[in-house]
């Protein structure tokens, strides 16, 4: 008998392995068109998969070949790891004052005025130390991959300073180094202009001179965000400063149509790969976006942080827009960070398919980011994967969020969950 190939490993059986694989790259989704393959396995070679199919088929090829077998035991979903494409996870301390302030009524301006808002994290995130941004980045790190989040953007952001935001990008790239969780970080000094600086575009100019290069450099980002807004950065601003770091050979994200519209037309115009937010976006920012093919990641999370109204995600697909949906995790405007629930709940909201919510964060995610090699389970796909303890993958939208990922697969590399039941089999006690 030929000794345990352990390079190469058989997963499953699985009642369903909903692939993700083959759908249109924009546009509407039906359910139908789900690749969803019953009694199936995955073979993964290391990190990648190299077959996907029937179980039967594949336990042959194993038992032949000697690989490794991971056997499931009880009835399992099998889905691509999801991609949170916007986040905004490394920061230091609470705005709870802020929500409080929020839902007593208050106003944006009232709530920066009694020192809450960014510039209130700007402060905390300055003050925190290398060590503690880390430790506190890499907890929420564990719940998010925990909760089925293979891949996960972060901004900076909140140090606007050269060295505060070279250190909350290196507090990202260290975690990045140990933690399974894949972390894809953005640049996000221009995220408001700082108290120290008077003049937008200057400081915009000094990011150009003295951020970016060091960014670059020091490998810390090729992404560059910028937010705006009438209380941020205004469009003549981001676009000089985007076309900018474009040039440089950064990829280019930006925050556009929180609250009023514009940005779209900026992300257009600078070849963005992704906006975002979009709560504020009609007809004709959606045409705008379609044209110039940037891909629209909205952020439920914000609006239910934020008591607003979603981003019109339905009119989105119905355009011919790719629609990702993301968290936008952070201290002031969406706290709360779990995007299967924040998914589940747009897609009710908004009328969207099964199929589409699905695809907004697995395979559109991972084009939101321009990244080919995840976001379906297929061969030469990377093999990370989740699976769910239950026989339909319709039960996994429908119990909006409750019904957690037990296993996750990172790179071939597997990590068990201890919640092992239906949110109803849960002993509502305990
Ligand atoms: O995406 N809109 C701008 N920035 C963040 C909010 C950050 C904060 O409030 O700390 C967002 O919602
Ligand atoms: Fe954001």
């Amino acid at each position: 008998m030929k000794p345990i190939d352990n390079e190469h490993t058989l997963i499953g059986p699985f009642c369903q392995v909903v692939t993700m694989a083959a759908l249109p790259e924009a546009g509407p989704i039906a359910d139908e068109q789900l690749q969803v393959l019953h009694n199936a396995g995955v073979l993964m070679q290391g990190e990648r998969i190299v077959q996907v199919g029937d179980y039967t088929m594949l336990l042959k090829i194993a038992s032949d070949n000697s690989y490794a077998l991971e056997k499931v035991d009880q009835p399992m979903v099998l889905l691509p790891g999801l991609v949170d494409a916007h986040t905004h996870i490394c920061y230091a301390g609470s705005r709870a004052n802020d929500y409080a302030m929020r839902v007593a009524g208050k106003s944006y301006l009232e709530i920066a005025r009694s020192g809450g808002g960014i510039l209130d994290s700007v402060r905390k995130t300055r003050e925190a130390p290398l060590v503690e941004l880390v430790d506190l980045l890499r907890k929420r790190c564990d719940r998010h991959l925990a909760e089925g989040v293979t891949t996960c953007e972060v901004k900076s952001g909140y140090g606007l300073t050269v060295e505060a935001e070279l250190k909350m990008l290196e507090a990202i790239q260290l975690v990045n180094k140990h933690h399974a969780l894949e972390l894809i970080p953005t640049c996000l000094a221009a995220h408001m202009r700082p108290p120290e600086h008077s003049d937008s575009r200057l400081y915009l100019q000094h990011v150009l001179k003295d951020l970016l290069p060091q960014v670059q450099e020091r490998g810390l980002a090729s992404r560059v965000d910028i937010f705006i807004e009438d209380t941020a950065f205004t469009e003549k601003e981001a676009l000089e400063y985007l076309l900018a770091a474009r040039e440089m050979g950064f990829d280019i994200t930006v925050h556009a149509d929180q609250f009023s519209t514009g940005g779209s037309r900026v992300a257009a115009e600078a070849g963005a790969i992704s906006a975002d937010h979009l709560e504020a976006s009609g007809d004709a920012e959606i045409a705008l976006l379609k044209d110039a093919g940037v891909v629209a990641t909205v952020l439920p999370g914000a609006s239910l942080g934020l008591g607003m109204h979603y981003a019109p995600a339905r009119d989105m697909l119905d355009g011919g827009l790719c629609l990702a949906i993301a968290t936008d995790w952070n201290p002031g405007s969406a706290p709360m960070g779990d995007l299967l629930l924040q998914a589940a709940l747009l897609g009710a909201a908004e009328k969207l398919t099964m199929a589409e919510t699905l695809a907004a964060i697995t395979t559109r995610a991972a084009r939101a980011l321009n990244l080919t090699d995840r976001g379906t389970v297929e061969k030469g796909q990377l093999a990370d994967m989740i699976a769910f303890p239950t026989d339909s993958y319709k039960e996994i939208l429908y119990y909006q969020g409750k019904l957690k990922p037990t296993v996750v697969w990172k790179r071939g590399k597997k990590l068990e969950q201890s919640i092992r039941v239906k949110p109803e089999q849960q002993d509502p006690i305990s």
